[in-house]
């Protein structure tokens, strides 16, 4: 929920902390704050706002520095004011750190630091920790031991970087609940909430497990685990580049993002299907003996991953003899559901730092369950956690409004799908040929689809000025119409909802309206007829009709005012179409309607608190 820069080396530390920060920025975005050791003490900037506004106040200042630590913030405790926001530092001001997550037990350690006449500047959670540090390490005069001890008083999750003024070239991070990872360069080091913060410097990056606290330094980096012992962290070297990272002249990474979705088909399903089959047993270390042994499939996940969810539960139940659940994992995790090792647990989340799906998964292992991770990110909590992992392939997301990881995400679970029908014997290997051959033909007509952005782009005109939207569908549609009002109101802020067009007549019907615009999803496929009868129920009504449909349908343009038309192909995989105009429609009534499309206010690319 927050970004987490540090940096020790022989470059401009406010030059390095501020180019990452804004390669965070999507992660959070109240505020902006860092700290910089110099030959006069520690320096403190830090105010509300963009990073941009921190770096005009650098300018004024332009401090020289080659070691700092770095924050923007998406406020958990505390209003978004420039006291609240990070870095806090103890009262010898010798002392800053950072902080994203939530230190559960603040409230009773505030008050035992009050009553030891320790004095407060914010109300956040964070400070507590800062004084904390400087009283222990007061007392012990050992750092690593300090942080050993404060891993002992606190609850809930932190990823905390430590900077102290009497410790030179040395910067200190402790990882709990939340991510860190450290990158090493020649003579430099770096520590981050996420990779691309530094990937213009280095591709060389150590992931940091539960407990871990790291030390990085001119002279390179040390780990030790949470009792203090020397750990040794495996060297990866990311497959991204930095322009992955960067917009490549367009206007937004959503833009760019959506723009990649025919490129991130081919990526994911690159390597996983061999002689018109799928080929991911041995990725996922299945088998047919080990497959036979479920008796039912899991699906947990949050937001648009769990729509992703919510489309793979459809062909699942078709290809498989399995009983298919699908629950948000905030609640999942809470539930009495019967789990064993006789399921099989699928966790979905571009990210892998998602609270809630973390949670769901560690409970589903302690019951036995085997635990599959579909995720974009290769060291992440999720990623270590689980038995099986397939990756996305689809290079960093940076927008906050998951796009081409939600297209990701049904072509994984699609192969997953695909090969459990293989395992288990229910899906005929003529059947699964053809599957096969359809679905290595979407995303050229994705790239099609992506090619008529266009005429969205002029339907947004019409309904930008709308205050509400309803958007319907049936079937495996149903889950897109779901996506399709996440996407508009997360980024347009207009309130949109999404109904089983079934449904209409059990309540929704009374919200129609001429101005409120109904949006159905109805491709050619077996509910057709039953989705028309909706659109007919909601023009009987003079709410203005929106359809996407399939090319060539000249039934549809008579019923309603507008219509998007997506490729033909097997209702399976309609889901891989019907989404791109919806994706291009919620970005440019955003647009129209001079939203932050990348930084939705309030949002964050990955809700790493509950
Ligand atoms: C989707 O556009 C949102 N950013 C949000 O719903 C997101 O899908 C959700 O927070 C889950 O994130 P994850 O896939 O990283 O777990």
């Amino acid at each position: 929920m927050c970004g987490i820069v540090g940096y020790v080396g022989r470059r401009n530390a406010s030059d390095v902390l501020i180019d990452g920060l804004k390669r965070l920025e999507y992660r959070g975005y109240d505020s902006a704050g860092l700290a910089l050791r110099t030959g006069d003490g520690l320096i403190i900037l830090k105010e509300v706002g963009k990073v941009a506004d921190l770096e005009r106040m650098l300018e004024e200042i332009s401090p020289c520095s080659t070691q700092g630590i770095g924050h923007t913030r998406w406020a958990t405790h505390g209003g978004v004011t420039q006291v609240n926001a990070h870095p806090h530092r103890d009262g010898s001001g010798k002392f800053a750190i950072v902080h994203n997550g939530i230190v559960e037990n603040y409230m009773e350690l505030k008050e035992e630091l009050e009553r030891e006449g320790v004095e407060f500047l914010s109300e956040t959670d964070t400070e507590v920790v800062v004084h904390l540090i400087a009283t222990s390490f007061s007392q012990t005069g050992d750092i690593l031991e300090t942080l050993v001890n404060l891993q002992g008083r606190l609850r809930g999750s932190f990823a905390l970087v430590v900077i102290q003024q009497d410790l030179p070239d040395r910067i200190y991070c402790v990882r709990k609940g939340s991510p860190l990872v450290l990158g090493s360069g020649d003579g430099e080091s770096f520590c981050a909430s996420d990779v691309p913060a530094f990937l213009p410097y280095t591709r060389k990056i150590q992931y940091l497990e539960e407990g871990d606290i790291a030390e990085i330094s001119l002279g390179g980096i040390r780990v030790w685990d949470e009792n203090g012992c020397p750990v040794e962290k495996t060297v990866f070297t990311v497959d991204w580049d930095v322009s992955m990272t960067e917009k490549s002249g367009f206007s937004h990474f959503m833009l760019k993002e959506i723009h990649e979705q025919g490129m991130v088909l081919r990526s994911t399903l690159k390597g996983r299907i061999a002689d018109g089959r799928t080929a991911v047993d041995q990725e996922l270390g299945w088998d047919a003996e080990m497959a036979s042994k479920w008796d039912k499939v899991h699906l947990v996940a949050c937001g648009t991953s769990y729509y992703s969810a919510l489309v793979a539960e459809r062909v699942l139940e078709k290809w498989t003899d399995l009983e298919i659940k699908v629950d948000v994992a905030s609640e999942y995790r809470y539930r009495h559901i019967k789990c064993d090792p006789s399921t099989l647990a699928v966790f979905v989340s571009q990210s892998g730092e998602t609270a809630d799906t973390l949670a769901a998964q560690r409970k589903a292992r302690a019951d036995g369950a085997h635990c599959l991770a579909i995720t974009n990110v290769r060291g992440s909590t999720l990623a270590r956690e689980v038995h099986s992992v397939m990756l996305l392939k689809a290079g960093p997301e940076i927008g906050v409004a998951a796009t081409k990881t939600f297209t990701g995400q049904m072509a994984a679970l699609f192969l997953v799908a695909l090969q459990l029908g293989r395992l288990r014997g229910t899906l005929p290997s003529d059947e699964e040929e053809r599957l096969i051959s359809e679905l290595i033909h979407i995303p050229y007509k994705v790239e099609l689809l992506l090619e008529r952005e266009n005429e969205v782009m002029e339907l947004a005109k019409r309904y930008a000025s709308k205050s509400n939207f309803l958007f319907i569908g049936r079937g495996i549609s149903f889950p897109i119409a779901l996506e399709g009002a996440l996407k508009l109101k997360e980024i347009s802020y207009i309130h949109a909802e999404a109904y089983a067009a079934g449904e209409m007549k059990h309540g929704p019907i009374a919200l129609l309206e001429p101005d409120l615009p109904v949006l159905a999803v109805i491709p050619r496929d077996g509910l057709y007829e039953k989705t028309l009868s909706n659109i007919q129920e909601a023009k009987a009504r003079n709410a203005p009709l929106i359809a996407v449909c399939t090319e060539g349908d000249t039934i549809i343009p008579q019923h309603v005012e507008s219509v998007i038309e997506i490729p033909w192909t097997d209702e399976e995989f309609t889901p891989f179409l019907s989404v791109v105009p919806l994706q291009f429609l919620a970005f440019h009534i955003a647009l129209l309607k001079g939203r932050e499309i990348d930084q939705p206010r309030n949002l964050a690319k990955s809700v790493t608190v509950e």
